[in-house]
């Protein structure tokens, strides 16, 4: 059956507060991120990562950018097929939490990228976008520094369509992970999270989003009961 498109209604907040206040949250959790990742997902994070990723067709020794690279979970596993890695974050303390890993790192906003027009045979990115303040200035950036052809990579928390499934995903992402937070890490870290995965637009208006910036051929692919999401499309061959 086909899906009724949704009208797209971007009432995304765009504020420097919003910003400045996700880097400092990043910053205060970084040392315990990977190991809470690893517990409030019962270990499923690594599986998404390599599952979603498994779709993406990269052509050898690419140059890639991870933006909201984080510890950079994407540069390893793409670094180790011999791809050159670039991780781009806000935050210094999460570019710094993992050591072991030796990717060229760069602190900066996915709204303003420091890289010329076209630099990136492809671009990843996984977990991050909630966290745009604005996601259509992400993806102009984004745009703008892939080559025509290359491809673009977005994965994320969603929320489960199935009434249950939804339910308990609320319950679970509410409650339980905000005292995991308290108890492990930062409670308002932790209670932010909900939040984050509310803010996020539908499957159907980030599509459309990237469309509107030249990322077509766009697919969806959804993951254990559509908790985790992954789109891949390939920047228009047009120039901007
Ligand atoms: C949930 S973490 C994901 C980290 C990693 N990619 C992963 O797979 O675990 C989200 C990351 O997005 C980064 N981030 C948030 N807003 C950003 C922005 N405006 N520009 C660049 N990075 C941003 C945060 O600092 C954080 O490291």
């Amino acid at each position: 059956m086909k899906r009724k498109q949704r009208t797209p209604t971007f009432s995304l907040p765009n504020s420097a507060d919003k910003k400045y206040y996700v880097q400092h949250m990043f910053d205060t959790i970084a040392p315990r991120y990977q190991i809470m990742n690893t517990i409030i997902t019962f270990g499923l994070d690594r599986y998404w990562r390599k599952k979603a990723l498994s779709k993406l067709v990269i052509p050898e020794n690419s140059l890639i950018l991870d933006l909201a690279s984080g510890p950079g979970e994407l540069a390893d596993l793409l670094g180790s097929r011999g791809h050159r890695m670039i991780s781009l974050d806000i935050s210094r303390e999460m570019l710094l939490a993992n050591r072991r890993n030796k990717t060229p790192k760069v602190q900066a906003d996915c709204e303003l990228l420091p890289f010329p027009e076209e630099t990136f045979d492809t671009l990843v990115s996984a977990f991050g976008m909630r966290n745009f303040p604005d996601l259509s200035r992400a993806f102009a950036e984004v745009s703008r520094v892939v080559k025509p052809g290359g491809s673009v990579f977005f994965m994320d928390i969603s929320q489960p369509r199935a009434v249950v499934f939804r339910s308990i995903h609320k319950f679970y992402f509410n409650n339980i992970v905000p005292l995991l937070g308290a108890v492990l890490s930062s409670k308002s870290a932790y209670k932010y999270l909900p939040e984050s995965i509310a803010y996020l637009p539908s499957q159907y208006e980030i599509i459309k989003l990237l469309e509107q910036h030249n990322i077509e051929n766009v697919s969806h692919t959804s993951y254990t009961f559509d908790t985790v999401q992954a789109f891949i499309g390939v920047r228009s061959r047009k120039h901007l």
